[in-house]
């Protein structure tokens, strides 16, 4: 993948040193004794890791990390059968067992699912992104507030057009939220996305993606989509559910005929 600028870890002097280079490794970046002269490092301290950006109009560095405790995030899941998504992903007005989120991002809808009561097996396919998940994940699982949600979560940092045909079963629902709309005012979130740029690198064909979850024939596919904008590859969805910003556009795979099916494939 090709990424913006040069990434580095930087390790607290107090974090075991063959785990610093261990997830250097991982994540094949330089592990490097002091930042300066990085517009862009992640940083790995005893509690956490966090992506740090020198930004050109801020004093401050800004950092990002996933973190499930936040109150924020609490009130979120506090009530999820009352979210849009949880509605949505309703199979006969019943939550499904299993569901797959197949764009992970930083995990905030996968930790709404898995609240909700379901099997979240999460996909993320850029590393960096994967690794302040598993982070947060890590953190979340040892907190006796999120302890319980975080145990129905599986991440896997992989691509989900290569690996999502090796789940078995397969899941009864999957996820798809492919962009980064701006759609959160809070200037916490814009910020968080601001970050996530600096390491998102190529995002990968819509398309791709979206056959490659047609095919292992789930009982519904869910789409996230600016309220707005067309849906995912220009495919009209079996229905709707709108909210203020957001709209989830929801697929009944069986609802279509064999000729409504939509041909994904490439040549198409
Ligand atoms: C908009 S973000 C998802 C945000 C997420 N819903 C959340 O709550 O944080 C989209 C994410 O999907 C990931 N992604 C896109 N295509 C993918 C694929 N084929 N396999 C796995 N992850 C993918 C991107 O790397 C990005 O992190």
């Amino acid at each position: 993948m090709a990424y913006k600028f040069p990434l580095a870890l930087f390790a607290d002097p107090s974090v075991i040193s063959g785990h610093a280079q261990q997830l250097a490794d991982l994540l094949n970046i330089p592990l490097i004794s002091d930042p300066r002269g990085y517009q862009v490092f992640f940083n790995l301290t005893p509690n956490h890791l966090e992506l740090i950006a020198h930004e050109e109009n801020n004093k401050k560095p800004s950092s990002l990390r996933v973190d499930f405790t936040t109150p924020g995030n609490l009130r979120r899941v506090k009530n999820p059968h009352k979210e849009l998504l949880i509605q949505a992903i309703k199979i006969r007005k019943k939550i499904p067992a299993t569901v797959v989120d197949a764009t992970g991002g930083l995990g905030r809808d996968a930790f709404l699912l898995a609240a909700a009561g379901c099997k979240v097996d999460v996909f993320e396919q850029n590393h960096f992104i994967g690794a302040l998940l598993a982070d947060g994940l890590k953190r979340a699982a040892l907190a006796p507030q999120t302890a319980r949600v975080c145990n129905r979560i599986t991440l896997h940092i992989q691509n989900t057009v290569e690996h999502i045909g090796e789940l078995c079963p397969p899941p009864e629902v999957v996820y798809l939220d492919p962009m980064f709309p701006e759609r959160d005012k809070s200037a916490k979130v814009k910020q968080n996305l601001r970050i996530l740029r600096y390491i998102e690198g190529d995002q990968g064909e819509d398309r791709e993606l979206f056959a490659a979850v047609w095919a292992i024939k789930p009982r519904k596919i869910v789409v996230k989509r600016p309220l707005k904008s067309a849906p995912l590859c220009e495919i009209r969805p079996t229905y709707t559910l709108k909210g203020k910003a957001v709209r989830f556009d929801v697929y009944i795979p069986a609802s279509f005929t064999k000729d409504s099916t939509p041909c994904l494939n490439s040549k198409c």
